[in-house]
């Protein structure tokens, strides 16, 4: 969808869309379009129960004296709680809305409402970044849509006081746009369309924008001696890759290490010889989801040219049952060194994230960790689907991370480390097993597993398995890959790397 700024004025086509304030408070061009259609808006907001309250709407079509072929009148609520985000809703509801109305163009009037303090020029941009979330779609393997079960609204004009400034303001989102897209893509495509060779070559595609791509392939990473990771590999025909995505945006920096951001890439999780039940198994195409939101990280640093040293390490793998797959029962040394008795095969995701952190922290000496992976049932159990757990080795990263996540609407929950489920891994024969003794708090069970991979750096588990995939629309996200954490990180990296 192309998003333009223009000055207000009363379109003479197309759709309007009239934001009203609490008590149905009328900006200028509200009431010119009221007196226009000789009293219309007024007399249907009469009819109507619409009161200016958030997030309610009312449609009125074709409006006499308009040549408009809808005015869509949508709710703010009181000014005062006004913020960006409710203008990046605003604009995505409204572009859901009207996409399937049959209009192929729109324009939304933003006037800043009295007693609202945010700018109108950062007002548009949210806006816009809104509309253009929103109207995400994955349609690549629809070939028998028929016209009019496709979207209709291929341009939202946002009408603000300084259009041009407001176009500028957009434009510096754009990258954020361009990673979020670039990672509901990789989460949305089914496994047989995504391998873990072909998410790598997705991956060199953005060297084009100045990242230093490197692919390890299954002898690299033998040489490497990664054995956890090559033991979920070795029972898929489709042989793992390891990728990293260096982005040196600060050379100058007096403290060169970078942030390193490493995540789960299984391809597809069948649960290996511990193979999962068949009820919702599709779903584990997107448990590659903790790559696919640090390449889509990487991607938002590169195409804003951040003033930030990251690296984005992701280990890409698909977890099968076959004659060649790994057992219950197996030992697998990990590069690091330490052995691990592998109780379920299902359990994978740790094991890769074992040697993908040790090669990111052994190759980049990062300054801080943060790993993003689909690692667990048990955190959708705990937080459902609109919190990610995160589990932090120290309060300043948590705090930091919390506060980024609540401003773009990604919002975290923290959750405890363990000495005592860290003991509850003991093995009689390795160094550890890849599983608790019993089900319970198994988010803790698999982030105290992850931490004994990382050194003396402040580190951060993300455990995003509840949020990555949404089941229906919100605002700003439609029902699918969700892009949960690129938004979250480059505000993260923008508020603590940078300046
Ligand atoms: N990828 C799954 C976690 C998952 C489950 C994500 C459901 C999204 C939805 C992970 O590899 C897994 O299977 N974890 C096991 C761990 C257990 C065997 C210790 C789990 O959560 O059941
Ligand atoms: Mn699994
Ligand atoms: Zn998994």
């Amino acid at each position: 969808m192309r998003i333009e700024f223009a000055v207000p004025a009363l379109p003479e086509t197309g759709a309007l869309v009239l934001p009203i304030g609490q008590d149905n408070a009328f900006g200028p061009l509200a009431e010119e379009a009221d007196r226009l259609s000789g009293g219309a808006l007024r007399r249907a907001l009469a009819a109507s129960r619409f009161t200016g309250k958030k997030d309610e709407t009312l449609e009125i079509l074709a409006p006499a004296g308009l040549g408009l072929s809808r005015l869509l009148l949508v709710g703010l609520g009181k000014p005062e709680a006004l913020t960006l985000e409710s203008f990046e809703a605003l604009a995505g509801n409204v572009s859901a809305q009207l996409t399937k109305t049959g209009d192929s163009g729109a324009v939304l009037l933003l006037e800043v409402p009295a007693g609202c303090a945010l700018a109108p020029v950062a007002i548009a941009a949210a806006a816009g970044l809104g509309a253009a979330l929103r109207a995400y779609r994955f349609d690549r393997y629809r070939t028998t849509e028929k016209p009019d079960q496709k979207p209709s609204l291929t341009r939202l004009t946002i009408q603000t006081t300084e259009p041009d400034a407001a176009a500028t303001a957009f434009a510096a989102l754009e990258p954020v746009l361009s990673g979020v897209t670039f990672t509901r893509d990789l989460v949305s495509e089914p496994a047989n369309k995504l391998t873990p060779v072909i998410f790598a070559e997705r991956c060199r595609e953005l060297a084009a924008l100045g990242l230093e791509v490197t692919v390890l392939d299954e002898a690299q990473m033998r040489a490497l001696n990664m054995g956890a990771l090559l033991g979920v590999a070795q029972g898929s025909a489709n042989p793992p890759r390891l990728v990293s995505l260096l982005w040196r945006g600060a050379p100058e920096a007096e403290d060169q290490r970078p942030l390193a951001l490493v995540g789960k890439g299984v391809t597809f999780d069948s649960g290996g010889i511990s193979i999962k039940g068949a009820a919702g198994m599709e779903d584990m195409k997107w448990d590659m989801a903790g790559a696919g939101t640090v390449a889509g990280v990487m991607r938002v640093l590169a195409g804003r040219k951040a003033k930030a040293n990251v690296v984005g390490v992701l280990g890409l793998v698909e977890n099968m049952p076959s004659g060649t797959a790994q057992r219950p029962g197996d030992v697998v040394v990990s590069a690091s060194g330490k052995t691990i008795e592998v109780i379920n095969t299902d359990a994978e995701g740790r094991l890769v994230l074992a040697d993908a952190l040790w090669y990111a922290q052994e190759t980049f000496k990062p300054r801080r960790v943060i790993d993003l992976a689909t690692l667990t049932g048990a955190i959708i159990v705990a937080l459902g689907s609109e919190y990610a757990g995160l589990f932090a080795s120290e309060d300043a990263l948590a705090e930091q991370l919390l506060a980024a996540g609540k401003v773009v609407g990604e919002p975290l929950w923290r959750m405890p480390l363990s000495d005592a489920v860290d003991k509850d891994m003991a093995s009689d024969i390795a160094d550890m097993k890849n599983t608790g003794s019993g089900r319970n708090g198994g988010s803790i069970t698999g982030a105290m597993f992850v931490k004994r991979f990382v050194g003396d750096l402040p580190w951060a588990h993300l455990d995003i398995a509840g949020v990555v995939w949404s089941k229906k629309d919100t605002a700003t996200v439609p029902k699918g890959g969700t892009a949960f954490g690129v938004r979250l990180l480059d505000r993260f990296i923008s508020e603590t790397c940078e300046g």
